[in-house]
């Protein structure tokens, strides 16, 4: 399929099998096609609240043979609105800014009722996004961070929990990526070490800088015990 990059493949490959689902900020409806393609999900509702992109949506769904199809749906509203309560029981939010990703989440706290996992790409305020998802109780369960073309995406399934709070470190990275110190968030960290320490050297305010630094003195004492659970040296 045309335009199908790898942050949307492994958005997909997120997403729970077998389980309806629901694209909150479908866009061009990528997603649902990709979803449909794989046979991942039995039903998916693609949902945006603006005219333009939802004529993008249809015109994939044409391209791609699934106008007809039963299985996708795509509904124009804002945010949870488009959906019954009960009707989905993951929720993809993709390409948004964090906060509001989490004010999309509070006002359908209704139709949130059914739903177990949510798989959020958020492209913007991510401390706010995982801190304000862990105090809402939405457990991490997976992390990616990928790298494509210079830009880091920062991927995430959360499911049901115990609310919990997050420290800075871990809101600033991401809780499981710190933990399981994945080679890429071990690159994103030094360039965002240079990127910091360039602007304080020129007198401008970086005060990420220090975080991004106890970031990497714990990311630095996780790599051994990463190296012991991969003893093969296939850190991959
Ligand atoms: C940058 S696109 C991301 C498209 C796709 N999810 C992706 O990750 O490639 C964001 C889309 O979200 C839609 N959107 C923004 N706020 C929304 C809301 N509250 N409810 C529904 N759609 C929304 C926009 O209209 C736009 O089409």
């Amino acid at each position: 399929m045309h335009r199908t990059h790898a942050r949307l493949r492994a958005l997909a490959a997120l997403v729970p099998p077998g389980i309806p689902t629901a694209d909150i900020g479908t866009d061009h409806a990528l997603l649902p096609v990709l979803l449909l393609r794989e046979n991942r999900v039995p039903r998916v509702i693609g949902v945006d609240r603006l005219v333009g992109p939802l004529a993008r949506a249809r015109a994939t769904v044409q391209a791609e043979g699934f106008a007809q199809d039963p299985r996708l749906e795509l509904r124009q509203g804002d945010g949870l609105d488009p959906l019954l309560p009960g009707e989905v029981g993951t929720l993809v939010i993709a390409g948004m800014g964090g906060e509001r990703i989490l004010s999309i989440l509070d006002r359908g706290a209704e139709r949130l009722a059914g739903v177990q996992t949510l798989v959020l790409h958020p492209d913007s305020h991510l401390p706010q996004a995982r801190s304000g998802l862990a105090s809402r109780g939405w457990v991490f369960q997976e992390e990616q961070l990928l790298i494509e073309h210079g830009r880091a995406f920062f991927l995430m399934r959360l499911v049901r929990g115990e609310a919990q709070a997050l420290d800075p470190v871990e809101c600033l990275v991401g809780p499981l990526l710190l933990r399981r110190a994945e080679p890429t968030l071990g690159d994103w960290l030094e360039v965002q070490e240079a990127r910091l320490s360039e602007i304080r050297r020129r007198g401008g305010v970086a005060e990420e800088l220090e975080l991004v630094r106890e970031a990497q003195r714990r990311f630095a004492l996780q790599v051994p015990r990463r190296m012991m659970s991969h003893p093969t040296g296939n850190l991959g």
